[in-house]
């Protein structure tokens, strides 16, 4: 076969994630301190997949870019596409053609991360040479995705977020195809949402007698579009984290897997892992529970923070009680002030969400 190019979708507005996505990219949230995008970067690059073009959105174009570079320091060469308008996974792929040219293409979503990689897919690809192979899991909520039937082992039809599902199967935002989806994606009508789905194109190529060839997934499987899914995402990856002490530790107790990045310092706290705390990170009289990451320059003083991500150059100060299942941007402030009249003081962006005890 010949050789398997990269299609990384890295675009979209994310507003499911809003209000993380109103100043950032839902694929440069980190997971375990690591934009999930890169987890998809790394996903190709392990199955021997090196020439990657970057599907980008004018709005985050930039911050992508910046982020993943020229894919030198994962061993592969990127190449950056702007699509215009939001106007599908199906779209998406016309704005590639002229990179994608006759060659066959693994098309990854930049929000997804697949235990276990791709190696094995791409190997099946290659050796039972189908016009396109997708990958399916039984979900509880297979309203919210691409939802596939399967007769005897084939594909026979294919819904995108059916209301009324006729399977629990859903399509996984990791597929393969050779170059008749060109074709296909021409083909297609926009969708109700105004999209030009993957999933018609691909139902498409089944109409058209064209071989699609299902793979149920073995491992877990995460689109990390919601915070749930995000924190769920986090708690996978810092489960296979090995620990890797770097910071510096003053009084402190490590327990359990933790990463410690280097420049981090921890005076008279707990960490009870799978933990990781970032570069240059300032933590003073704290608790961090399971499953936190915390990102690079954070501040967390006198406060018990658990199972939540915050990203770089946050601060939690002086809370009483626990925080937990949170998820902090950018240089965000939580703390306790001393100004009169007690009171709760919040600057929030839109869409936010706030609990408290
Ligand atoms: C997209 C696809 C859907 C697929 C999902 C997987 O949905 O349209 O078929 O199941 O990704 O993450 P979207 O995230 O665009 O709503």
């Amino acid at each position: 076969m010949d050789r398997l190019k990269g299609l990384i979708l890295s675009g979209g507005r994310g507003t499911r994630l809003r209000p993380i996505t109103h100043t950032s990219a839902k694929q440069l949230v980190p997971v375990a301190n690591r934009p999930v995008l890169f987890y998809g970067i790394q996903a190709m690059a392990e199955a021997g997949i090196d020439e990657i073009a970057i599907i980008i959105a004018p709005e985050t174009g930039a911050e992508i870019r910046a982020a993943a570079g020229d894919g030198s320091r994962f061993g592969v060469r990127l190449t950056y596409i702007t699509q215009d308008q939001p106007a599908g996974l199906a779209h998406a792929v016309l704005t590639a053609e002229p990179f994608l040219g006759a060659d066959p293409f693994v098309m990854y979503l930049g929000d997804n991360l697949l235990q276990g990689g791709i190696t094995d897919l791409v190997a099946a690809f290659a050796a039972n040479r189908p016009d396109a192979l997708i990958l399916l899991t039984p979900v509880s909520d297979p309203q919210h995705y691409g939802v596939a039937e399967l007769r005897d082992g084939s594909v026979v039809a294919l819904a995108e977020k059916p209301p009324q599902p006729a399977t629990d199967l859903a399509l996984v935002g990791v597929y393969m195809f050779t170059p008749v989806i060109h074709d296909a994606a021409r083909a297609i009508a926009p969708s109700a949402r105004g999209e030009l789905e993957i999933t018609d194109a691909i139902q498409h190529l089944v109409d058209r007698g064209l071989r699609v060839e299902p793979h149920i997934v073995q491992g877990w499987w995460k689109d990390t579009g919601r915070l749930d899914d995000m924190l769920e995402a986090n708690r996978l990856i810092l489960d296979t984290i090995a620990t890797k002490l770097d910071g510096e530790l003053v009084g402190s107790d490590v327990h359990g897997r933790v990463v410690i990045e280097p420049g981090a310092r921890l005076e008279r706290c707990t960490v009870r892992g799978p933990a990781i705390i970032g570069a240059g990170a300032r933590l003073t009289d704290c608790y961090v529970g399971p499953y936190t990451a915390v990102g690079e320059r954070c501040t967390i003083e006198r406060a018990e923070v658990e199972h939540s991500i915050l990203l770089a150059d946050s601060s939690v100060v002086g809370l009483e009680g626990r925080m937990e299942s949170s998820l902090l941007g950018r240089n965000v402030r939580i703390g306790r002030t001393d100004h009169q009249p007690r009171a709760y003081r919040f600057m929030v962006g839109d869409n936010s969400e706030i609990g408290i005890l």
